[in-house]
């Protein structure tokens, strides 16, 4: 994944995507923090370091997200509409991940290759406004089901 700003002072926030402590973490967190030690770099490690709980650990650059949506709402309507399944959906934790980092709540959130509007249906649920392009227009009415109250195109 690409990052491109531009500005030189992106709005950007990891306590959003926090991902819960690993049970190393928690028993430091337990037992109050690191002991004094001295660390093979020459840094000293203060009593009670990493003590502080902030409600989860700052995630990885690795997103791990599963790609086997096989049953879902989306499918089940766009079939019954007789319109074509988009092939390359991406999984939502994706943009839900750089949305939830990169913007705030009634942001605008642009996605130019829209799919099946998966961007867009994150974006929503997560009180983002919106704005998708997409050159197949099957695949925006398809997309579209994920949307009960929108008007058909
Ligand atoms: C990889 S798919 C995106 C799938 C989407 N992320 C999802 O989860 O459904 C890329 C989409 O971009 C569309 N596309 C390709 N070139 C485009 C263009 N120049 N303008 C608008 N859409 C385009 C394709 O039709 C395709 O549906």
């Amino acid at each position: 994944m690409f990052w491109l700003s531009a500005s030189d002072n992106p709005y950007a926030d990891n306590r959003q995507i926090l991902v819960p402590y690993s049970d190393s973490m928690k028993a430091v967190l337990k037992r109050g923090g690191q002991e004094a030690a001295s660390r093979p770099s020459g840094y000293t490690m203060a009593a009670g370091a990493f003590g502080n709980g902030n409600g989860g650990a700052i995630s990885g650059n690795l997103i791990v997200a599963a790609n086997t949506e096989s049953n879902s709402d989306y499918i089940r309507n766009v079939k019954a509409a007789g319109l074509p399944v988009h092939p390359v959906r991406f999984p939502a934790a994706l943009p839900e991940t750089f949305i939830k980092f990169q913007t705030r709540l009634k942001d605008l959130v642009f996605e130019p290759f829209g799919g099946s509007l998966t961007t867009a249906a994150v974006a929503e649920a997560l009180d983002r406004r919106w704005v998708a392009s997409e050159c197949m227009l099957e695949y925006v009415r398809g997309g579209q089901l994920r949307f009960p109250s929108a008007k058909a195109a």
